[in-house]
């Protein structure tokens, strides 16, 4: 059922002050020992992000035309404060993705000046996973840009937006013209730092260009292994 995959949340303190500044120190070193320094316009094939029948290049010229930082592989010290965290947390989070049985792996991302997200959708499942359902994106801001990067959601009630099961299409990104120029109600929000938000799987949403400064963040799925467990 779509509910469960359009609903938004939040876990306030997700990570404490000190775990906060622990993860900043561990990326800081990785990304420091990195000759790219993760930008994915140089390593396009490392996206998270995939459109059928594009090239990777051409995937982040959608998703990211401007560039941005996204770490795959964190560094262990950062994981096991990660793991503790989401242990804490998948209570809360069950409170409203009832069907979710954990938080997938954790990658890292930023966005310089001049660099953003265009609005699209995860989706709950993902063809190369079979069995694997997502109900939700978490994010965890580690810092905020002084100008910009702020994130939002889109809420879009135009049925052309989804099936006859109401579940919303499939493909729905920057470079689809008919998704770009749909009619939406754009939310925009500023959590707290180590605050965690969520969003479902069939929700749009993107991050506004940065204008001065540097937005950190860490996303991961809140999930479950088992495709009996959708409602
Ligand atoms: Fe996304």
């Amino acid at each position: 059922m779509s509910q469960h995959y359009s609903s938004i949340h939040s876990v306030e303190k997700f990570l404490t002050g000190e775990e906060t500044a622990a993860v900043i120190d561990a990326l800081d070193v990785a990304i420091g020992a990195a000759a790219d320094g993760f930008d994915i316009r140089q390593a396009p094939e490392r996206s998270v992000h995939e459109i059928t029948g594009h090239s990777p290049a051409d995937t982040v010229e959608v998703f990211e035309p401007a560039g941005r930082t996204e770490m795959r592989h964190l560094p262990s010290e950062a994981i096991a404060v990660l793991n503790t965290a989401s242990d804490r947390a998948l209570p809360k989070i069950q409170a409203v993705f009832p069907f979710a049985e954990g938080i997938g792996d954790w990658i890292y991302i930023d966005y310089g000046p001049g660099q953003f997200v265009t609005p699209h959708i995860d989706y709950p499942s993902d063809p190369s996973c079979p069995g694997l359902v997502k109900y939700a994106a978490i994010s965890v801001t580690l810092q905020h840009a002084t100008k910009g990067g702020e994130f939002f959601v889109e809420t879009i009630s135009d049925p052309d937006q989804r099936d006859s099961d109401g579940r919303v299409l499939r493909d729905l990104h920057w470079a689809d013209r008919d998704f770009r120029e749909r009619s939406r109600t754009r939310w925009l929000v500023r959590p707290g730092l180590g605050d965690a938000i969520l969003w479902g799987t069939e929700v749009s949403h993107g991050t506004r260009p940065v204008h001065q400064g540097c937005e950190r963040k860490l996303i991961a799925f809140v999930q479950a292994g088992n495709a009996a467990a959708m409602g």
